[in-house]
């Protein structure tokens, strides 16, 4: 079978494509033939050894997120069976409950364990999850990071109601889900961008108010104005610490933050006084659970929500699809499809 690992070359030379024999499952185990996988922002810093300390997992099959189809199973498998359509949750190890380090060492696609950049996988069954019946692979590929983490930072790091206002950064993975599901709870949704051929996509989602970032750099004042100087009750912060400060200033007192991104880099100045003065809480917000992906997946099914692909690129392009990510152009997310 051939699968994508990541080696030590300069730019996307460092995903090479590679025969590799086809895995056979052990007691408790699943192999899943991957018909599509996503990508997130998470996997080009992983290939470009910008992830764990500047060190890349050499030799490992890159890539979080994936869907596809259960071709064998080992003894003792019970939880799924063969031909049903599944993904793997982002961290098969946290199942429920809180995060623990643990938990977040069985994270797919870096350090600690292969991702889904292959035809062929082998994962333990209790990393699966059933994909809902209306979407495709290549849209069910778009779940476990970027869709899991928007519904974390919503409804359960956060209690986003109808009549709750909501700002989103950018018109990428994490935000574009963020927009759909905020929509769907009936939510206020504010969201920013630099382009504004993005900014009308997203207003045809349903966003309530857009403002272009590259054209108004104080962008959190509009944000302010627009909530008669009041402030959002809720902001999905992927920006980091390039825009975390410019968040905190147009948040309502007492009103929260799910922090979850890192596109401006890592470490910054924060406005702490705004955080206690205002009486902001603030969740930090890593993907989350397979419980979260399943309550997630019960949203899809009932609501017929289907994920927002920009485009799709086949298994042989694997590295143009890392391209056109990292240049932004993006709206939503990026699939590669294995034929
Ligand atoms: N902790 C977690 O669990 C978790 C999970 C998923 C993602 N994340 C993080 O969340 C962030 C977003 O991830 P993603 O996969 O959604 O990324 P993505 O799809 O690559 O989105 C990138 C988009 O963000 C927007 N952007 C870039 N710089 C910005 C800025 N200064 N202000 C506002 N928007 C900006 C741009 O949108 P426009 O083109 O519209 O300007 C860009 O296209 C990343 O930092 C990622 O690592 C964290």
């Amino acid at each position: 079978m051939r699968a994508y690992i990541i080696e030590d070359q300069q730019g996307w030379d460092a995903l090479r494509l590679v025969e590799r024999p086809e895995p056979t499952p052990a007691i408790g185990q699943v192999i899943v033939r991957v018909r599509a996988v996503s990508l997130n922002y998470r996997d080009l810093i992983i290939a470009r050894g910008m992830y764990s300390g500047g060190t890349k997992p050499l030799g490992r099959i890159p890539v979080s997120d994936g869907a596809g189809e259960v071709v064998s199973v080992g003894p003792g498998v019970d939880r799924v069976k063969i031909g049903d359509r599944v993904a793997a949750a982002f961290m098969p190890g946290w199942i429920d409950g809180p995060l623990t380090a643990e938990k977040q060492m069985s994270s797919l696609g870096g350090d600690g364990a292969d991702g889904m950049l292959a035809e062929l996988v082998c994962l333990d069954q209790s990393a699966l999850v059933r994909i809902p019946d209306h979407l495709s692979f290549e849209e069910a590929a778009t779940l476990p990071c970027a869709g899991v983490t928007a519904w974390y930072a919503l409804f359960e790091g956060a209690n986003v109601q109808p009549g709750t206002s909501v700002l989103l950064l950018g018109t990428g993975g994490v935000s574009i889900f963020g927009l759909q599901l905020a929509r769907l709870a009936g939510a206020r949704t504010f969201i920013t961008s630099s382009s504004d051929e993005k900014l009308a996509r997203a207003k045809s989602l349903g966003a309530d108010v857009t403002i272009n970032y590259s054209k108004e750099p104080d962008w959190h004042k509009r944000v302010l104005a627009e909530t008669d100087g009041r402030g959002v009750d809720h902001a999905v912060e992927v920006g980091g610490p390039g825009t975390l400060n410019k968040t905190l200033a147009c948040v309502r007192f007492s009103g929260s933050i799910a922090l979850m991104g890192v596109l401006t880099g890592l470490n910054d100045r924060v406005d702490t006084a705004a955080i206690l003065h205002r009486n902001i809480k603030i969740q930090g917000t890593y993907v989350g659970s397979r419980s979260m992906f399943e309550r997630l997946n019960t949203a899809i099914d009932q609501s017929g929500l289907r994920p927002v692909i920009d485009r799709v690129f086949d298994f042989a392009d694997a590295r143009k699809a890392y391209e056109f990510l990292e240049s932004g152009k993006h709206f939503g997310k990026v699939v590669i499809a294995i034929k």
